[in-house]
């Protein structure tokens, strides 16, 4: 494999690569000195400052791919062409009409294409998926999702790795929006995992830190197959806020996945001590598209799930109340 941009997101994808029984980081690229020192430290021979030079290296299978948002449409193309599959980190493009072309070209090249939505892969939530379509909670009526956390703004990586924010963030052409297509894209598939198609949108929109971006919004989603969902998404807090309550006819739930437990954190930490990283949902989503290159199977997210998304996200845009 090989991994291409070694930001926030990518040096979890970098660690966590190097954990795979399954399959080899042959290479890693990124146009910054720094991150690719950070790799070399970790053992990667092969850095690549230009990541032509890594698609060319015929080695290498497949590719993660954790640019910035405006970059996944030439970089996926580029990947696809070359023949290598392809995880990409959410969401999938910036808007609805690059992430049809970013499909195109990835089917007529014939590879596979995951998106890296993460929580999908937590335990917890995909055991409530078996849940909702077991029918425990009778006809489920109306649910809630929160999703806060700070965003872009804290740097990212830890002390050790300590780097300024990265400005393409705060860019509305570069980044192609704010809180709701950041982490509203990880509620918005979730919940249409759970309860398909997207009928209808309302958002609200909060724009606190007066950016061109929204840094707030709660949307009314409403599902052909019956429930009404709000989700909750904001980039304000230091805390990550994880929760999710569903209201059934015969049955409820109300969770807060997030912040963990003390007696949760410690396990985690012995669990990583022993080197047991299966609960970790970065780890599990790419041991998981790894399984599917061996076995020739369609991963999902999918392409076409990250498609959808930004349809939603769209409609969601389109159909907004600014609170400023
Ligand atoms: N799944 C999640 O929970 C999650 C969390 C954070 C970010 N993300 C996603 O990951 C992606 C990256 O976000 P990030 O926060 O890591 O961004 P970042 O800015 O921290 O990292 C991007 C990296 O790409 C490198 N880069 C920029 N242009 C390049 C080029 N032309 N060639 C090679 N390298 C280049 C940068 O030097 C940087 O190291 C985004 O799509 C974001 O939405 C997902």
């Amino acid at each position: 494999m090989g991994l291409i941009g070694i930001g926030g997101q990518g040096r979890i994808h970098l660690r966590n690569c190097l954990r795979l029984k399954k399959a080899k980081l042959i290479g890693v690229a990124d146009i910054s000195e720094t991150s690719l020192k950070f790799a070399k430290k970790l053992g990667i021979r092969n850095v690549y400052k230009n990541y032509d030079d890594l698609l060319s290296n015929q080695q290498i299978d497949a590719v993660i791919i954790s640019l910035p948002n405006f970059l996944h449409f030439e970089s996926v193309t580029k990947a696809a062409e070359a023949g290598k599959d392809i995880f990409l980190e959410k969401p999938l493009a910036r808007n609805v009409a690059e992430g049809r072309k970013i499909l195109s070209n990835v089917k007529r090249n014939g590879v596979k294409l995951m998106l890296g939505y993460n929580m999908r892969f937590t335990t917890t939530l995909r055991k409530l998926h078996e849940k909702i379509a077991d029918g425990f909670f009778g006809e489920v009526e109306i649910v809630q999702a929160t999703n806060v956390s700070h965003g872009p703004f804290t740097p990212k990586g830890g002390i050790k790795t300590l780097r300024s924010v990265p400005s393409w963030w705060f860019n509305k052409d570069l980044a192609g929006g704010g809180a709701l297509l950041d982490l509203g894209s990880h509620l918005i598939n979730l919940l249409s995992w759970y309860f398909g198609e997207v009928k209808n949108v309302e958002s609200y929109l909060g724009y606190k830190f007066n950016m061109e971006l929204e840094d707030s919004a709660i949307c009314i989603l409403k599902f052909r197959t019956g429930p009404l969902a709000t989700i909750n998404v904001g980039w304000f807090s230091k805390d990550l806020i994880q929760s999710i309550q569903i209201c059934g006819t015969a049955k409820n739930l109300s969770m807060h996945l997030s912040p963990p437990s003390i007696s949760h954190l410690i396990f985690r930490d012995i669990r990583r001590k022993l080197g047991i990283f299966k609960y970790d949902s970065y780890y599990t989503e790419l041991k998981y598209f790894v399984e599917c290159l061996w076995n020739d199977a369609s991963p999902s997210p999918s392409g076409e799930e990250g498609l959808s998304d930004l349809q939603v996200i769209s409609m969601a845009y389109k159909h907004s109340h600014n609170l400023a």
